[in-house]
């Protein structure tokens, strides 16, 4: 069906029970990420899109937007999703590739990615892509997973891990995942057309004893406090980033949906989105497929 250029593969979440890896033992990295998204997020917006959103964790937070698309490499994370969202009429959930974004330039107000980049091979594609679809001076949130961080820093030293936490370049410390030296990625922003506004450090207290000695909520919020400050030294495993489209020059699309394959502007219909060129993106309700294979 494709003749467009290939891909990086793709670290693909499919029937996996990412649910369940929240109940395991997870709540104060779940509460101190809500905490740092809740600082940096704009609070009110018209559309905002989550990309690899999985089942919609962090959803709640979006309420102040009119509307939210949730999209996910993965189908049946996008079906978890829409169990959990789908009673809200301000949401889409999407099954589509974050290197082919099926939505036309300047289309969103706000874009969050949060533990997904680290699980992308080339990362200043998805970030031009995702600042395409951004409208300038719209604001992208990402997380990614920090390669300088304290803990490497000492394996390091003492001889337990063989790589430089101090080298720029990232570290593939198993198939598809990636960490990433906070200058590299600010550069990879940078290059991409960003602006870096604020930062704030996240998940100081990740420790075994530390999570069993005190109460996630408690340990989050402890973490809250020192997130900002934090964002000095760098030397968490997670770090947040807020940064803004610059203001530059560029083709605003016509429409909203874009054809993934041939690039085009494409037109909702009842049960499908359809570009010139005849490719036809099943629609299922709020559910859409807007990628190859599914
Ligand atoms: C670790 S999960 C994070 C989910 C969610 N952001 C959260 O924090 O709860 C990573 C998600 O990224 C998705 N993903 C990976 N590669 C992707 C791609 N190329 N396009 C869209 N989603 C992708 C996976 O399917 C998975 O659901």
């Amino acid at each position: 069906m494709s003749d467009a250029p290939a891909l990086p593969p793709i670290c693909d979440y499919e029937e996996t029970d990412y649910e369940a890896f929240w109940r395991a033992g997870r709540a104060y990295e779940d509460l101190a990420e809500r905490i740092a998204l809740r600082a940096l997020l704009p609070p009110r917006g018209r559309r905002l899109v989550e990309i690899g959103a999985g089942f919609g964790r962090l959803a709640d937070l979006y309420a102040g937007y009119e509307e939210v698309y949730l999209l996910d490499y993965a189908r049946s994370q996008v079906e978890a999703a829409r169990r959990r969202w789908g009673h809200d009429p301000r949401f889409r959930f999407v099954v589509g590739d974050l290197y082919r974004l099926p939505f036309m330039p300047g289309s969103f107000d706000v874009i969050v990615m949060v533990r997904v980049i680290h699980h992308v091979r080339d990362v200043p594609r998805a970030l031009r892509e995702i600042h395409e679809v951004l409208r300038p001076g719209g604001v992208f949130i990402l997380e990614f997973a920090n390669k300088r961080n304290l803990k490497a820093i000492l394996r390091y030293v003492v001889g337990a891990q063989s790589w430089s936490p101090f080298s720029p370049e990232p570290v593939e410390f198993a198939p598809l995942h990636f960490d990433f030296h906070p200058a590299w990625m600010r550069a990879r922003l940078e290059e991409a057309g960003f602006q870096i506004q604020r930062e704030r450090a996240v998940s100081h207290f990740r420790h075994p004893w530390l999570k069993r000695l005190i109460p996630a909520p408690a340990l989050a919020r402890m973490d809250g406090w020192v997130q900002g400050i934090g964002a000095l030294w760098r030397l968490t495993p997670s770090l947040f980033v807020r940064a803004e489209a610059g203001l530059v020059e560029r083709a605003m699309g016509e429409g909203f949906w874009r054809c993934p394959l041939c690039r085009r502007p494409a037109r909702e219909e009842e049960a499908a989105v359809v570009c010139p060129e005849g490719h036809r993106w099943p629609r299922e309700g709020s559910l859409y497929r807007m990628r190859e294979g599914i």
